[in-house]
């Protein structure tokens, strides 16, 4: 028997010490979630995609009442980026969630379904996504999701 050490490396942030580009995203962020439609947890969350080539899409959750029908606002955004944009790899997602009050204190990282589209839009575009979750308190990085998601299942795992 051995252990399989696994290691996920976080970098936790203060806005100010974010750059210009990173702040502006996290506002575009914060805007999205005016726009989320969530009648029934009241929990509005907002992701922006910063493409390769430099076009921002933007998408919030969008609920119902049949519950499992909604959609997390990062799938809502990778599903609208890849759609719209299909030749653009997603260089950047920002995350930021707020309750009826404000905005949250401690970063909310994405759900398992999200974490899981998250990495198939890495391996589809071979490129990684950093990934930046917006919180009052403090501001988490991960440059890609298989520091949230390590021991992945993905296509390869299909192979031989
Ligand atoms: N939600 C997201 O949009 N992203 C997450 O990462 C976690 C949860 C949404 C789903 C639902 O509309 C509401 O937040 C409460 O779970």
């Amino acid at each position: 028997m051995k252990d399989l050490t696994i290691t996920a490396i976080i970098k936790v942030y203060q806005y100010d010490e974010l750059s210009i580009d990173d702040q502006k995203l996290i506002k575009t962020a914060m805007e999205a979630t005016a726009r989320s439609y969530a009648p029934y947890s009241h929990f509005s969350v907002g992701a922006v995609a910063l493409l390769n080539d430099g076009t921002i899409v933007s998408g919030t959750n969008q609920e119902n009442a049949a519950y499992p029908s909604g959609l997390c606002a990062e799938r809502t955004t990778l599903f609208y980026a890849n759609s719209q944009y299909p030749d653009q790899p997603v260089k950047t997602l920002a995350i930021a969630a707020k309750t009826e009050k404000d905005f949250i204190q401690i970063p909310i990282p994405p759900c398992g379904a999200c974490r899981q589209v998250i990495l198939e839009t890495e391996k589809r575009y071979g490129q990684p996504i950093r990934i930046l979750l917006y919180g009052k308190q403090s501001i988490y990085e991960v440059n890609s999701i298989c520091d949230l998601l390590p021991l992945s299942f993905d296509s390869s795992a299909m192979e031989e």
